[in-house]
Order: C-alpha cells, then sequence, then structure tokens
C-alpha cells in the first residue's frame, strides 16, 4: 500500500465510498492503529457505534455525574444498571430516557460486562488506572510475546502516549480526598500485605488545583463512570488528539459494523448509522482494502462469532469466541469501626492497591465510594487469577451471540480475594458490607470492567494479529488476550498494540 495524501474529511462515510484502512472501534487497539498508521501515511477511516461525546447537553457539561445519572449515562437502557446496585440494601438504580449514552452494561446469561461506547472506548468511563504487570507475571499473560521488547520498547511507548504518572506521596499523605486510600493503606499494612501506589492517567496537578478551589472539579467531585468534564486523560486527550493532527483519519461515531466479508480489492463492510434512541437511520456497505477489528473483547469477539458461523467469513479458524475472561474481577465492601472513618470527600480516581498476586492470586485495588456522606466503608475491586475461560458462541434463533460464562465460576475469584480481606477483617475485627449488591450480599460476582479473549494472540490470529484464513484482516484490541492480565489491563492492551502494529507496517503496509 502506497502513502496517499492527507486528507481530513468531514462527516460520516458514505454508502458505496472506498478506504484503504478501516478501523473497527476507537478504544485503545484503534487508536494505537489509526495513529501509526496515520503516522506512516495511509489514510483510515474509524467507525464508532458510541457517539463523539464532543457536545455539552443543557446542563453545560459533556458528561453526567457518577452521583446524578442522567440520559448520558447509559447505552440504551431505560433503567440504570449501576455497578453498585444498592445502599443500606435500598435498590439505587433509577428510570433514565432511553439513549446511546456512555455506558454500556451488556448482559450475558452469568454476567453482566460493561464497556465504553464512544470515541474514546473504555478510556471515557474507566478509572485511569494505567498498570503495567510485574515483569515475572507476564509469561503467564502473553506466552507467545518477547517480554524483553515489551519491557524495554511497548510499554514505555503505550506509558508515553497515554500520558502516565503517580500520586506526588506527599500530597497524598494530606488531602482529606484520599483519607479512605490511606485507610486502605494502613489496614492492608497492619496484615502485612504489600501496599502499592498505582500509576493513572488522570493529570495529578489539575486535582490538587481541584483540591485548592482554582478549577472546576471533576474527579474531586465524583466523576468518572460516565465520563470526566476535566482532568482525566481520556483518549480524547492524547492519541485521538494526535490522530486529528494527522490529517488522515475521518472518524464515523453512531456507525455500528455489522458485517464484513471479502470483495474485490478487499472487504464490503456493511455499517449501520444509529440515531440517539439507537434507531438505525442507515445501511452502508463501503469497501476497505483492509479492517481492523478494534470493537473491544466483546465486540470483536461477538462480530468474529457471528461473521465465521453465517458464512461471510468461513475461512476463520476454530479459535474464534474462544479464551474469553473476567480478569477475575470481583468487588466486596467492608465495615470499618466509627473510629476508622473513610472520608465524606473522596476521589473517584484510585491511586493504590493490595499486591498479594504471587501470594494469593489477588491484586485489590483500593476503590472510592463517592456518596458525599461517610459510610465507613472500605470499598475494593479484585483482579484474581481466576482460571475459567468462556466461549462466544452464534445462537441461530436469536441471530444472537451468547456467552457461556457462568456465575459460579466466579468462586475462585472470591477465593482470592479472601486471601486478603477475610485476614484485614481478622486483624481488624471488622466485618464484609453486605448492602452494596443486593440484600446479604458480600460479592460483587455478577461482572466485569475488564473483559479479554475472544480472538486470542497466536491462536486465532497469528502472532502478531493477522487473522487466521484472511490476508488484510486484523484484530488489535483486548480480545486477543487470553483472558487476564494480572492487573488493570488497558497498559497492556495499548503496548501489545504498539507491538503488532509496527510489525504491520513494516510487513504489510
Ligand atoms: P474498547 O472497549 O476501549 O473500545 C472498543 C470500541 O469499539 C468501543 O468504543 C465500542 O463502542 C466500539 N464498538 C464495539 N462494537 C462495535 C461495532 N460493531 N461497530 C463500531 N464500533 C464498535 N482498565 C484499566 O486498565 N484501568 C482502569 O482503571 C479501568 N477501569 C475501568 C472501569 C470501567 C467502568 C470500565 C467499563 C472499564 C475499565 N477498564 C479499566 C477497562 C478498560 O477500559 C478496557 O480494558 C479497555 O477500554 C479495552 O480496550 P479495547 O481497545 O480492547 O476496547
Amino acid at each position: 500500500m502506497r502513502p496517499t495524501p492527507a486528507h481530513a474529511a468531514a462527516g460520516p462515510i458514505s454508502d458505496g465510498a472506498s478506504v484503504p484502512v478501516l478501523v473497527i472501534g476507537t478504544g485503545y487497539g484503534g487508536s494505537v492503529a489509526a495513529l501509526r498508521l496515520a503516522q506512516a501515511g495511509v489514510n483510515v477511516h474509524m467507525v464508532e457505534m458510541g457517539m463523539a461525546w464532543d457536545t455539552p447537553g443543557s446542563d453545560g457539561k459533556i458528561f453526567c455525574n457518577t452521583t446524578n445519572p442522567d440520559y448520558r449515562s447509559y447505552w440504551l437502557r431505560t433503567k440504570t444498571k449501576q455497578p453498585l446496585s444498592n445502599f443500606l440494601g435500598f435498590p439505587i438504580d433509577r428510570n433514565i430516557p432511553k439513549y446511546t449514552g456512555i455506558l454500556d452494561a451488556e448482559e450475558f446469561g452469568g454476567i453482566t460486562v460493561y464497556q465504553g461506547r464512544g470515541v474514546g472506548g473504555g478510556s471515557l468511563v474507566n478509572g485511569g488506572m494505567a498498570v503495567t504487570p510485574r515483569r515475572e507475571n507476564f509469561g503467564a499473560i502473553l506466552p507467545s510475546v518477547n517480554a524483553d521488547e515489551m519491557y524495554n520498547t511497548y510499554y514505555p511507548r503505550a506509558n508515553s502516549g497515554l500520558g502516565v504518572s503517580v500520586i506526588d506521596p506527599n500530597w497524598f499523605e494530606t488531602t482529606s480526598y484520599y483519607q479512605y486510600a490511606r485507610v486502605g493503606r494502613k489496614h492492608a499494612q497492619r496484615s502485612n500485605f504489600p501496599f502499592v501506589f498505582v500509576p493513572d492517567v488522570y493529570d495529578w496537578n489539575y486535582m490538587r488545583a481541584e483540591d485548592n478551589g482554582t478549577v472546576p472539579k471533576s474527579a474531586l467531585a465524583g466523576e468518572i463512570l460516565y465520563g470526566n468534564n476535566a482532568g482525566k486523560k481520556s483518549l480524547q486527550q492524547t492519541y485521538l488528539a494526535q490522530i486529528r493532527a494527522t490529517g488522515r483519519v475521518t472518524i464515523s461515531p453512531l456507525h455500528r459494523v455489522t458485517s464484513v466479508s471479502p470483495a474485490s480489492g478487499g472487504y464490503a463492510v456493511v455499517i449501520e448509522q444509529l440515531d440517539t434512541s439507537g434507531n438505525v437511520t442507515a445501511t452502508k456497505t463501503v469497501q476497505a482494502g483492509k479492517v481492523f477489528f478494534a470493537a473491544g473483547s466483546v465486540g470483536t469477539g461477538k462480530l468474529l462469532t457471528k461473521l465465521k458461523a453465517t458464512g461471510a467469513l468461513p475461512g476463520l479458524n476454530a479459535e474464534i469466541g474462544k479464551g474469553w475472561g473476567d480478569n477475575g474481577n470481583v468487588m466486596c465492601g467492608r465495615a470499618n469501626h466509627l473510629w476508622d472513618p473513610t472520608g465524606s470527600v473522596q476521589s473517584s480516581i484510585p491511586c493504590c492497591g493490595i499486591d498479594n498476586w504471587n501470594a494469593g492470586g489477588a491484586f485489590a485495588e483500593v476503590a472510592p465510594l463517592p456518596t458525599g456522606i461517610e459510610t465507613f466503608a472500605s470499598f475494593y475491586l479484585s483482579i484474581t487469577k481466576n482460571p475459567n475461560r468462556a466461549q462466544f458462541t452464534y445462537n441461530g434463533s436469536t441471530g444472537k451471540v451468547d456467552l457461556n460464562w457462568q456465575t459460579a465460576w466466579k468462586q475462585p475469584s472470591i477465593t482470592m480475594a479472601k486471601s486478603i480481606f477475610d485476614k484485614i477483617n481478622s486483624k481488624e475485627g471488622t466485618i464484609y458490607r453486605t448492602d452494596l449488591f443486593g440484600t446479604n450480599k458480600i460479592w460483587g460476582d455478577h461482572l466485569t470492567y475488564h473483559p479479554l479473549g475472544g480472538a486470542v494472540l497466536n491462536k486465532a490470529t497469528d502472532n502478531y494479529g493477522r487473522l487466521h484464513g484472511y490476508n488484510g484482516l486484523y484484530v488489535i484490541d483486548g480480545a486477543l488476550i487470553p483472558g487476564n492480565t494480572s492487573v488493570n489491563p488497558f497498559v497492556t492492551i495499548t503496548a501489545l498494540a504498539e507491538r503488532n502494529i509496527e510489525k504491520i507496517i513494516a510487513t504489510d503496509v
């Protein structure tokens, strides 16, 4: 493929258009692919089913607050589906207008998978915890990948591209907004668990200015799950800003890819245009020389499973849809004593964790519970070494793709998380909260924030994400990673995408 003149056409893609490269999805994998291809002189079109998230609502803000979810909060739901569904046992979900909102709580038989929807993918809604796995754990995460290359070149490149940094430890010790984290540290250390600071993409200087009252509050006002109006370096501020500067990439928001099949000169891609109620307003077919699947683990896993089963891409191999895991996610809360308040004000950006991975199979982030009142609760999202893996399958009678994850498969995660919290509770004389996920329910074992796998590297694809069976089709997102990263996943997704696209540009473009 020869470099083409740069162009930055405005507006969504038109029916019958022809593009050298089409990228499905605008999250981490898709943004890395589009940026590096554009820098290599290739024009790229990115297709994103969610909204652009660049226009304020009637309140003057682009994103709504976690404590007050409105029409912008959820993807095509009429009622919120908050990860913490209850407080003091009472359900807290509320009715909302159906809208192409920012957070999708996608329900499968045994698990609800939370995902970001919009230009920027998961970076719009996530906590920004930007964690590079410990070197000694990498062999179990991506066994076919050269770890030296990753740790010398691609992890540093990803961390720099994402704008990752660590909280100033002096400010951490003094600000009231991290009292909950200091309580988490005290309890971890009194039970002899290693406590670690965790890097993030939030602008820590901005957060200090929030604390000083000199800028509008975002993390310190509880913004996170439905977007941050300032402070957080989502992909919109990093990779996507660089992408725009190349002048070679166009993006079609509210466009959803439904089919990819061979056609002369490459592939025919069928795309549905959506309105903000989720109705299909147009169906377009475009030609693409090469197609990158970057729709996220679930988006890519589902799409490829359907395309193989329905005969659009029959030459995909039998690994498609396999190797899906939840990164071992499980949540819980602990009830502290009255002399251990966690603070009525809490930064929504986590900055630390308890690392019991090698001894007990769990890495627990000390998470905020920014309710605006003192709850005396410590809250944790644990990432665990859960060995269970699920598979996507096409259901001919519904025309949908199912995932065979079972709720009971979370039991290993609970056991591993208990290796930390049973010990802390015993040492502190405290108990688990039972009011956050229902009534008398300790574990948030019904969900994941970290879907991974579905088109695993070196199985469904070659060792660089080229799909077996077809030239010019690639996977470049979390679907490549076989179910677990031992820590929060987006730095690894970004670093792997940087590695793969460098090889693909050198050999295929
Ligand atoms: P990603 O999901 O980012 O992007 C895929 C994009 O494709 C989406 O924008 C989607 O709308 C679009 N798409 C899907 N199907 C499509 C189709 N058919 N046509 C067109 N577009 C389509 N991780 C971490 O490391 N640290 C953290 O702190 C957190 N915290 C966190 C909190 C919450 C609430 C969530 C939901 C997730 C996290 N994560 C996280 C996880 C992290 O956000 C996630 O791993 C990455 O976003 C995955 O990156 P990908 O590039 O694989 O897909």
